[in-house]
């Protein structure tokens, strides 16, 4: 296993899902084609199945989440396995203990796969070179969050037919987004054409490297794009000053009837969660159902973990 220092292009084992960075296409559409199998499922009034009955999930959420951990849970459940989450307040970590040290802990336990959250990138790296399970990175830092551009894919083509042509715009904080990064990833590797909004301050340098058009101003990036991907500010990873208000924030980059008429007339509008309603984005128009595809995001994002945890739950 190739490891660099800075973390940003460890080569998974097969047995682990840490990024997009390091899934092929191939393993991305196979992904996508077994979430789509899981949506009818979670719609119908039985939803068990024993795929992984036998198996240890456990869940380690050392930042706070509520669709991405509630999802994993609720998925592995609905596989049959038996599904741990731990209280992380509630942990010894309180007393001190260091994230290798209850690795080893759980290790012990002999978990069949570990669902990990942290706000260091490359923790579920480190994670996965010390416990013999699979490690599922459910958002590291500002790194990667795999699992949700998977779903972010499923729902495009669960409402577009495909994601190869479209016009995508990512617009927000790009500079801390781990949503932003497994994004361009992932929509690049399925053929879209990508823009990054943002201003200035929230733009990362050279973030064309990445194979996106990148924009500050709202009118000129939306521009013919089919889909609208919102980011959160993520005001916890931010040290200083990057915005002069919220006020101002929105009057240029939030969300508006008005900016989405720059978009095609039939342009869909994702956020990944949790909403900043009048900062971000216009509360209606985050609520508007012919054009906002925010709940579908959340209801595809359990058939997506479905997928992740069939696979790599070995
Ligand atoms: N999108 C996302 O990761 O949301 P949560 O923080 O609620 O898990």
């Amino acid at each position: 296993m190739a490891v660099k220092k800075n973390n940003t292009a460890i080569k998974n084992s097969p047995k682990h899902l840490l990024g997009i960075q390091s899934l092929s296409i191939l393993e991305a559409k196979s992904l996508l084609n077994e979430a789509k199998k899981f949506i009818e499922l979670n719609r119908s009034s039985s939803k068990k199945l024993d795929v992984l009955r036998g198996k240890t999930q456990i869940n380690l959420f050392f930042e706070p989440s509520t669709r991405t951990q509630s999802s994993f849970d609720l998925a592995g459940k609905r596989l049959g396995a038996d599904v741990m989450s731990m209280n992380m307040e509630n942990s010894a970590l309180k007393k001190g203990e260091t994230l290798i040290d209850t690795a080893m802990t759980l290790n012990a336990m002999h978990p069949d796969l570990i669902v990990i959250r942290h706000r260091e990138s490359g923790a579920p790296n480190l994670l996965s070179q010390k416990v013999n399970c699979a490690v599922i990175n459910a958002g590291d830092g500002r790194r990667e969050h795999p699992t949700q551009a998977l779903l972010d894919a499923l729902t495009i083509i669960n409402r577009k037919g495909k994601i190869e042509g479209l016009k995508i715009a990512i617009c927000g904080d790009i500079l801390h987004s781990r949503v932003a990064r497994s994004n361009i990833y992932l929509m690049n590797m399925l053929g879209a054409e990508v823009n990054v909004i943002a201003p200035k301050t929230l733009m990362p340098k050279s973030i064309e490297r990445m194979g996106v058009k990148s924009f500050t101003n709202m009118k000129k990036g939306l521009d013919d794009c089919d889909i609208v991907m919102m980011l959160r500010l993520q005001n916890e990873r931010m040290q200083g000053s990057f915005l002069p208000s919220k006020r101002e924030y929105y009057e240029f980059y939030g969300l508006t009837p008005e900016k989405l008429k720059f978009a095609k007339k039939d342009a869909l509008i994702m956020h990944p969660g949790p909403m900043n309603r009048g900062v971000e984005i216009d509360t209606k128009l985050a609520d508007d159902i012919n054009v906002s595809l925010v709940k579908e995001q959340v209801e595809l994002g359990v058939a997506v973990r479905m997928a992740c945890l069939k696979k790599y739950c070995k």
